[in-house]
């Protein structure tokens, strides 16, 4: 592979320094450098600095013309469900008519709606559904995503998700429990099948494994249940928790070590309190609580408080039909009240950090990976003030160019 010189950058930001999770001020530290320049070899960043600073290089060099660009770390989606087939825009007509997400929900639409269609679909289309939906991420500045299964929710289509994130790329999770399909009489006999049935393949292919821990879908018993088994087989642990209700999640998340609790609309002041003085980080997904008009998470508490902070889409047919990370940074901006800094590093860092990446992801500087998401635009900080805009022209990914710089 030829060295990627992307040369001639009005700006090119990074989060400072080297410690994953970002918390507090550090989240607002950034490096930023001005007429600059960002050199990629071997996959990997070599050197970023001033265009004055530019020694001749030798060896075969591809260079980007950087004029008008700024130059971010690649974006980190860590929470995503890319694995579903159909789509739930009849749903969203009817909850634009006042119907609730959870009465929906309740009557057998939402989420069930969607596993109807993903076991439709088979594995090839399924696949090629995924892959449709990395590509929506990628063009978004998306270069690493977590996507998790769910729509399956029996072992055939649990096992064929995984496979579908796997193959285009992405860090498969193992939501098996999502919701309780209607083969089974209640949540306690479906988590007797999937763990016996579902987990030791699951935890072959997944990183992680997450749960919905909500009303109607899986108290803190059977979540308990549920992640324990998972755990002991080597996963990771991951919750929805707190969407709609507070129903244990944040205590149930610190208590066995997860590495997030996502969602968290619903948290509190003890919640807040608890989760800034643990390991877990919590993961806000404001394009969801603005796809169902709930309200948005308790962010600037969050941070204040000192909890890690990461940023996701969330992106589903259902809840968040919403695949731009730029987009969730205005949202971040303009209703969670954190600055551009640090919506940057909850994207970036830390969402690396819930993904165990953070050494190699994340960050532009030598010796991380050489993935750059290219904004058009004189200032980054573009990326959050650009409302719904293009603002992403340009994607690098591993070293290639897997997006090249266009008109914004
Ligand atoms: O994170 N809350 C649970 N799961 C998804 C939504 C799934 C759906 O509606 O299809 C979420 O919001
Ligand atoms: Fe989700």
């Amino acid at each position: 592979m030829p060295k990627l010189l992307v040369r001639d950058l009005a700006q090119v930001v990074s989060p400072a320094g080297r410690e994953a999770p970002l918390r507090g001020g550090a989240l607002r530290e950034l490096d930023l450098v001005e007429r600059a320049y960002v050199l990629c070899d071997g996959g990997s960043i070599a050197a970023v600095g001033t265009m004055s600073e530019l020694e001749p290089l030798d060896g075969e060099v591809l260079e980007l013309d950087g004029r008008g660009l700024c130059a971010l770390p690649g974006l980190v989606d860590c929470h995503t469900h890319p694995a579903f087939a159909g789509d739930r825009v009849h749903e969203f007509s009817l909850r634009a008519g006042g119907a609730s997400y959870e009465e929906l929900h309740a009557a057998g639409g939402g989420i069930l709606s969607t596993v109807r269609a993903t076991r439709a679909a088979g594995e090839d289309e399924l696949t090629l559904a995924v892959v449709r939906h990395r590509d929506w991420m990628l063009r978004a500045g998306t270069t690493t995503f977590e996507g998790k299964s769910g729509y399956g929710l029996d072992r055939e289509t649990e096992l064929a998700s995984l496979r579908a994130v796997r193959s285009a790329g992405g860090i498969p999770t193992w939501l098996g429990a999502h919701a309780t399909p209607p083969e089974h009489d209640d949540p306690d006999a479906y988590l007797d099948f999937v763990l016996a049935e579902v987990l030791p393949e699951a935890a072959a292919m997944a990183e992680a494994a997450d749960v919905f821990l909500e009303r109607g879908a899986f108290d803190a018993t059977q979540a308990r249940r549920y992640l324990e088994a998972c755990r002991d087989r080597g996963l990771a642990l991951r919750l929805h928790g707190d969407q709609f209700t507070e129903s244990g999640a944040i205590q149930l998340a610190i208590e066995l070590g997860a590495r997030s609790v996502d969602h968290l609309e619903a948290t509190g002041p003890a919640g807040v309190a608890a989760l800034a003085a643990s390991g877990v980080t919590g993961v806000l997904l404001p394009a969801s609580a603005l796809f169902l008009g709930r309200p948005m998470p308790p962010a600037r508490a969050l941070v204040d408080a000192g909890a890690a902070v990461a940023l996701a889409t969330d992106f589903n047919p259902g809840s968040a039909f919403c695949e731009s990370l730029p987009l969730v940074c205005s949202l971040a901006a303009t209703q969670l009240r954190l600055s551009p800094a640090e919506a940057l590093g909850a994207c970036t860092v830390n969402a690396a950090y819930v993904l165990a990446r953070a050494d190699r992801i994340g960050r532009l500087a030598p010796g991380f990976a050489a993935d750059v998401t290219l904004l058009g635009a004189p200032d980054w900080r573009y990326l959050a003030y650009h409302l719904g805009g293009e603002v992403v022209v340009g994607v690098v990914r591993g070293g290639a160019v897997s997006r090249p710089p266009g008109a914004y």
